[in-house]
C-alpha cells in the first residue's frame, strides 16, 4: 500500500523503516503536520498515516477522501485529533496503536512527580553554578501520601502500581473499575471526594467531551492546598489559564506537564530561535513549582519499536481485507 506519513521526525522514520522489512509498504515520509493547507501531499497514496498533532478534521478528510485516501492508521493511542463522523461520512477506515508502551507513560509520569517534589529541575542549576545552598529544595517523603488517579486504564493501573511500591495511599476515579487496582488497596470514591483528599493527582483518561477542562479554576479550588496535580493525558483536560491563578495563589503547590492544550503549535519543534507568543505557556514556565515537558512520556525505545510495529500491521490487515484488531469504532 501507499503511505503518506505525516510529521514524519528522524526517528520516526527508522523505526517504521525497520517495522516495514517485513511487510513492504511503500512509505512517503513528510515532515509537514496534516492541515488543511498539506493534506495534497497525501493525493495517490491509499493510507495517511498521523501522530497526534495531525488534524484530520472534515476538512482536511475530505481532501484525503477526494485525493484517494480510505484509510487512517493512527501512530497514537488518542484518536481525539479525528473527526470520527466525518471520517464515517467518507467512508474511512481509522486505525490506532491502543497501548504501545504504557509503562513509557506511567513512568514519566512518576518521574515527574519525583522530579517537582524533591525539585530535581532547579538543584541541577544550582550545583552547575557552584551552589550547593539547600534552602528552597525541601522534599517529602512520599510514602503516606495519597496519590488521586483519574483514570485507571492501562497507564492509570501502572501509575498505581509504581506509587503503591512507594508506599502511597491510591484513590482512584473511573468510570470502570480496574480489579489490579482494586488488589492494591486503591479506593474508588467520587471525583470530589478524589480532588478534597489527595496530596498528588494524576490524570490518565482521555480527552472526551466530558472530559474537557475536567481540572478547571473550581476543581482547582476543591484540591488541598499545595497540592500537587499531573498531566500526561492530554492538554485539553486542564484549564492551563486557572491553573496559573491557582498557582499564583499558592493553592497549587505543584503542577507536572508533558501536554498543553495549544502544544500543536509548539511540541515537537525546535523553535528555541522564535519569539514565544503563547503568553498562557510563556506564563506557566516562569513558575519554579512547574515542569513542562514536550509530549515525551511515551518516547521510548519500546514504545517507538510498538508503535511502528502496530501501525505496520494494521496496514497490512487492512491491505489483505482482514478485520482490524485495532479498529477505531465510527459513529
Ligand atoms: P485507557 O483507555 O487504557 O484508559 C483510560 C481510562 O480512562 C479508562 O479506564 C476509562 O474508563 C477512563 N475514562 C474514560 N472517560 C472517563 C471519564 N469521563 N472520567 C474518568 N475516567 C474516564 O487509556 P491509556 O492507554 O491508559 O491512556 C490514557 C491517556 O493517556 C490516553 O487517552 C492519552 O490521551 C494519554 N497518552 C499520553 C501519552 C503521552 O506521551 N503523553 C502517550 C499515550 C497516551
Amino acid at each position: 500500500m501507499r503511505v503518506a506519513v505525516f510529521s514524519t521526525k528522524p526517528y520516526d522514520r527508522t523505526f517504521l523503516e525497520a517495522a516495514n522489512r517485513s511487510h513492504e509498504h511503500t512509505l512517503t515520509f513528510l515532515e509537514p503536520r496534516l492541515t488543511s493547507a498539506t493534506a495534497r501531499l497525501a493525493e495517490g497514496h491509499d493510507a495517511a498515516c498521523l501522530f497526534v498533532n495531525d488534524v484530520a478534521s472534515a476538512e482536511v478528510l475530505q481532501q484525503l477522501a477526494a485525493g484517494g485516501t480510505r484509510m487512517l492508521a493512527l501512530r497514537s493511542a488518542g484518536f481525539n485529533h479525528v473527526d470520527l463522523a466525518a471520517a464515517a461520512r467518507h467512508g474511512f477506515t481509522v486505525a490506532r496503536v491502543p497501548a504501545y508502551s504504557p509503562h513509557a507513560v506511567a513512568e514519566h509520569t512518576v518521574g515527574l512527580m519525583l522530579a517537582l517534589n524533591r525539585q530535581v529541575h532547579r538543584a541541577y542549576n544550582r550545583v552547575r553554578e557552584g551552589n550547593f545552598a539547600l534552602d528552597g529544595l525541601l522534599g517529602f517523603d512520599m510514602r503516606g501520601k495519597t496519590v488521586g488517579i483519574v483514570g485507571t486504564g492501562k497507564i492509570g493501573a501502572i501509575v498505581a502500581q509504581i506509587v503503591r511500591g512507594f508506599g502511597c495511599d491510591i484513590l482512584a476515579y473511573d468510570l470502570a473499575e480496574h480489579p489490579g487496582c482494586i488488589a492494591l488497596g486503591a479506593r474508588y470514591v467520587a471525583l470530589d471526594d478524589l480532588l478534597t483528599q489527595s496530596d498528588i493527582i494524576t490524570l490518565h483518561c482521555p480527552l472526551t467531551p466530558q472530559t474537557y477542562h475536567l481540572i478547571d479554576g473550581a476543581a482547582l479550588a476543591r484540591m488541598r492546598p499545595g497540592a500537587m496535580l499531573i498531566n500526561t493525558s492530554r492538554g485539553a483536560l486542564l484549564d492551563a489559564q486557572a491553573a496559573i491563578e491557582a498557582l499564583k495563589s499558592g493553592q497549587l503547590g505543584y503542577l507536572g506537564l508533558d501536554v498543553y492544550e495549544e502544544e500543536a503549535d509548539l511540541f515537537f519543534e525546535d523553535l528555541s530561535n522564535r519569539v514565544l507568543r503563547d503568553d498562557v505557556f510563556a506564563r506557566l514556565l516562569t513558575f519554579p513549582n512547574v515542569i513542562i515537558t514536550g509530549h515525551q512520556a511515551f518516547f521510548t525505545q519500546t514504545a517507538l519499536t510498538a508503535i511502528a510495529e502496530t501501525t505496520m500491521a494494521n496496514l497490512t490487515a487492512y491491505a489483505a481485507g482482514q478485520a482490524l484488531a485495532n479498529l477505531v469504532p465510527l459513529p
